[in-house]
């Protein structure tokens, strides 16, 4: 299919590039390098049989976009751009809600120009809120804490109204839930600016010795050694997840949400011991108290992406650490090595 990329030059997006040309897929990508980077692209590249057209430009320059959309003609769109740090998003709501929706709103314009009837959405756990009870099903009631939760949640509804008024649309709502892991090569992965807040970033630091230790975000959770339980995906695994759905969305019309994450949920102390073992000592790390606004402990039920999508996790976290570690050992400055 000839997919069009938003945000296909960030940490998700560039494995979902490799994992698309791999299947031979025609990909086009649109980034404003906001938060990603040409160089990941290149490396995408290098990875990857086929030609990678890229366009640097804003999605809500909905002109621009459009231009793009009708001279490639995209039959379906995987639309990753936007911004996705929850502090931040309290700090600059306008900001958030501008990228996030007005952004999703500006690509269903471009969309409707080029004819396209297809996209698949990088959602978020996050929009579940509070558990009201775990694993949480795509039934479980959505109530998000943050801005961006918010965004997310309102750029669902948009989707899901756009596809009850198009009879040939079809919308994929893929809500991730920790992505972690980077490809196996080494040559791309996960490239925050400035602090991580993530724990795996943050603990990828602390062991190449950017960082003097891992900060653990309380040990006084409900959870068997106290600390927060995630269900990490390796960013392989939900990069094949989006060709699953693509594949689905070729199918069927309508508007779809699955849960991308693997069932299993591991606490931020099996994590460390995890990341110490990969690196072959012991990291530092420090007991600290609860980050405001965290969950004790969340995990995906994920069996309808089993059953619908045919997708399934298949990579554990051994191979999330190992990976982690290939790339930040190889580019311990990320990109501007
Ligand atoms: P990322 O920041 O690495 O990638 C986002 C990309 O979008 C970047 O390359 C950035 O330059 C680009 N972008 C931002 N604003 C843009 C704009 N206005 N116009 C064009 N391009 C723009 O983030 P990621 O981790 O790869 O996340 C991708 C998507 O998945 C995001 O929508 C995010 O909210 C969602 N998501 C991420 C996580 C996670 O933990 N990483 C979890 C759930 C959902
Ligand atoms: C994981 C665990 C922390 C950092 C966030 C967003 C979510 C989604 C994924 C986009 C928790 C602990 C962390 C550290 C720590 N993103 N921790 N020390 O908060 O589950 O999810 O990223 O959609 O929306 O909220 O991920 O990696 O920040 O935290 O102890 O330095 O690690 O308390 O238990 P989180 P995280």
């Amino acid at each position: 299919m000839r997919v069009l990329v938003t945000g296909g030059a960030g940490y998700i997006g560039s494995h979902t590039l490799v994992e698309l040309m791999g299947q031979g897929h025609e990909v086009c990508v649109v980034d404003s390098y906001a938060n990603g980077s040409p160089e990941a692209l290149a490396r995408v590249q290098t990875l990857s049989n086929g030609t990678l057209e890229a366009h640097e430009a804003d999605i809500r320059d909905t002109d621009r976009l459009t231009t793009i959309a009708r001279a490639f003609a995209p039959e379906a769109v995987v639309h990753f751009a936007g911004l996705k740090a929850v502090g931040e998003s309290q700090r600059q709501p306008v900001e958030y809600y501008d990228v996030n929706i007005t952004g999703t709103l500006s690509l269903l314009r471009a969309m409707e120009a080029a004819g396209c009837p297809r996209v698949i959405f990088s959602s978020s756990a996050t929009v579940y809120g509070e558990p009201v009870y775990l694993p949480y099903d795509e039934a479980h009631p959505t109530a998000p804490t943050s801005v961006y939760g918010q965004t997310k949640r309102m750029a669902e509804q948009i989707l899901t109204d756009w596809a009850a008024a198009r009879p040939e649309a079809a919308v994929m709502l893929l809500r991730y839930f920790n992505p972690v892991g980077a490809h196996p090569s080494g040559r791309i992965g996960e490239d925050p600016q400035g602090v991580p807040d993530n724990l795996m970033p943050y603990l990828a630091q602390v062991a190449t010795g950017q960082r003097p230790y891992l900060q653990i975000w309380g040990d006084d959770y409900p959870t068997p050694d106290g600390t927060g339980i995630r269900d990490y995906i390796h960013v392989v695994d939900l990069a094949r997840a989006h060709v699953a759905a693509l594949d689905r969305a070729a199918a069927v019309t309508g508007a779809e949400v699955y849960n991308i994450g693997t069932g299993r949920g591991s606490s931020v102390r099996e994590m460390l011991d995890a990341f110490s073992r990969a690196v072959g000592r012991d990291l530092p790390a420090q007991v600290m108290p609860r980050r405001p606004g965290d969950i004790a402990e969340m995990q995906a039920d994920a069996t309808k992406a089993a059953t619908q999508l045919r997708w399934k996790a298949e990579l554990d976290v051994g191979d999330m650490v190992a990976s982690i570690w290939t790339w930040q050992s190889a580019n311990p400055k990320g990109y501007r090595t």
